[in-house]
Parts: structure tokens; sequence; C-alpha cells
């Protein structure tokens, strides 16, 4: 059997969403998992990775997408026995074009279509939340995981053991995410963060968050600029990236609605109309050099289909 997935890169948070927004764009990591591979003798190279993180992603057990797929295998194990799938039945193929560690969602790309790939194997036993609940216990946040699950726009909530979302209407925009050549583990961005926030604060992401849910709804894309400010996150993240606040401004200037931190960082993703784009793009590129940062933007529409799987 040969199952192919293709999960999208997503962006968190468009700034006052933290840990509850997320967009799924067309930039899409691709997993090729055979099974029973009879291979080469000794079988070397059961991991073979190309694109993003080839150099350095691990190529053994310790590969999140082999991790992924054996959570699925021990989920169903007490009722199924799938227990007895082993590392070495497996041909595993990724090539992955999501930069790692940007803010992008590779590692839920990663966990997702090593979760999608197993559950074919064992033939679907798992359902669209179970899916989900095993992708967020690895992520320790839905965001990411209900977007490349769903595609679209989709917001998400933990409430309690329970995962409660909602695909919402994709609004017509570009997507320009610029991402510079340094990575930032989102442990590491989750570190600064206050453990409690005042009054106003939360007050004031509840007052963009529910603007900005309703201006993507409705269109009303001249209410980003202020719809994506936030004031629970990403002051604190600055200090990991040179010139934030600069670049927001700069994308504005250079025509976009808003900006944001994509996910935990380093990225960027400013929402703008379809022309717009490669201005923003090579302006945001400018005060990265000015700050000694090199990096690649990437204008992109969101994709709505979400993770697919071929047999
Ligand atoms: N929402 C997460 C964070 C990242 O900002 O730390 C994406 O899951």
């Amino acid at each position: 059997m040969r199952v192919r997935v293709r999960v999208p890169a997503t962006s968190a948070n468009l700034g006052p969403g933290f840990d509850v927004l997320g967009v799924a764009l067309k930039l899409y990591n691709e997993l090729e998992v055979e099974y029973p591979y009879k291979g080469k003798k000794g079988k070397p190279n059961l991991i073979e990775i190309s694109g993003e993180g080839k150099e350095f992603l691990p190529k053994d057990e310790k590969n999140i997408v082999w991790k992924a797929m054996k959570a699925v295998f021990n989920t169903r194990s007490k009722k199924k026995r799938n227990s007895h799938y082993k590392f070495g039945q497996f041909k595993i193929k990724m090539k992955n074009n999501i930069p790692i560690g940007s803010g992008m969602g590779s590692s839920a790309a990663a966990h997702l279509s090593g979760i999608l790939a197993a559950n074919e194997i064992i033939g679907r036993k798992l359902n669209k939340d179970e899916i989900i609940s095993l992708g967020v216990g690895f992520e320790g946040h839905s965001d990411n995981i209900v977007s490349a699950l769903l595609g679209g726009f989709c917001i998400s909530v933990l409430n309690g053991g329970n995962i409660k979302y909602l695909k919402l209407k994709t609004p017509k925009l570009k997507a320009v995410v610029s991402s510079p050549d340094f990575q930032l583990p989102t442990e590491k961005s989750r570190k600064v963060l206050p453990k409690k926030v005042s009054l106003s604060q939360a007050v004031f992401n509840c007052e963009r968050l529910s603007l900005l849910v309703s201006a993507l709804q409705n269109g009303s894309f001249e209410m980003l600029s202020t719809a994506m400010e936030d004031k629970i996150h990403q002051p604190y993240r600055a200090r990991f990236i040179p010139g934030m606040k600069k670049i927001f401004e700069t994308a504005i200037n250079a025509g976009a609605y808003g900006a944001a931190l994509s996910g935990s960082g380093p990225s960027i993703i400013a929402l703008c109309d379809n022309k717009s784009g490669a201005k923003i793009g090579r302006s945001i590129e400018k005060v990265w050099k000015k700050y000694k940062v090199k990096s690649k933007y990437f204008i992109l529409d969101f994709d709505k289909e979400g993770a697919k799987i071929w047999r």
C-alpha cells in the first residue's frame, strides 16, 4: 500500500487571535508512505527527506512524522492490536516546502501528515475530532492543526479536554509571508510570554479579535491595520524579531491591510489585495536587510481544502 498526504502551511494568531485563529496557505509539505516496505536488504534510508530540513531533520525513529504515525498505531492498539506496526516496515518520503521553525506550521504539517498516513493504513479508524485531538496533543495548541486539516480560516477553542472549532468563510485576500533565515522554536518564543496579563491588555485583544473576525468575514479589510494589533504576545516576542514594529509599519505603508507575526514567529504575515504582494514583500526584505537579516518572501493564496490524502 502506498499513501500520499499533502498538508498546507498555516499561519496562526493573525495578531490578536493568540492560540485561536489560523489560516491555511497554498504552500505544502508532501508525505509518501509505503507499507509494507520490502526494499533493500538491511533497509537503509527508511526515511528520505527532500527540501526544507533535509540536512538536519532526523531520519530515524526520532523523526516527528514517524512519532505521529506511532501515536496513531498506539491509540488503536487496545482495540485492534495495531501496535505490531514497526518502524522498519515503512518507507517514508517527505518533500518539505514549508520552512522549519519559521512560524508557518511546519511542525503541525509534519505531525498531521504522519497521523493521516497512519490512519489511512489502519483503515481510517480515527475520525476528524480524534485526528485533531492527537495533533493537539503533540502541538499543545489547536490553531495550526485545525486550519491545516480543514483549510481556510479557522477558529478553535480548547474547552477542557474538548476542542471546539469552526471553519469560517475564507477571505478574498493574499498573504505575504516574509521568512527570515533564522529559526525560532515555538517553545522558546512562548517562554518569554507573561503568566498574567492586565485587564486593559485583555480588553485590547478582545476588541481587536472581534473586529478582525468580523472584518475578515464581511470584507471590511480597511479595519485590519487596527484589527491585527496585539498586546498579549507580540510585544514580548519582539526581542527575537529585529525590527518587528518597523516591519509592520513598512508593510502597511507598502499597501498591506494589516500585518502580524506568523504564529510564534519569526516570519511576518501581511494581508493584502492581489496586486500589492511583491511591493510589500520587497519592502519587508529591505527592513530585514537593515538589521542584517536575510529573508525570503512568499506571496500565497489561502488554501481552502486543507490536508488531502491519496492512495
Ligand atoms: N499560537 C502559537 C503561539 C503558535 O503563538 O505560540 C502556533 O501554534
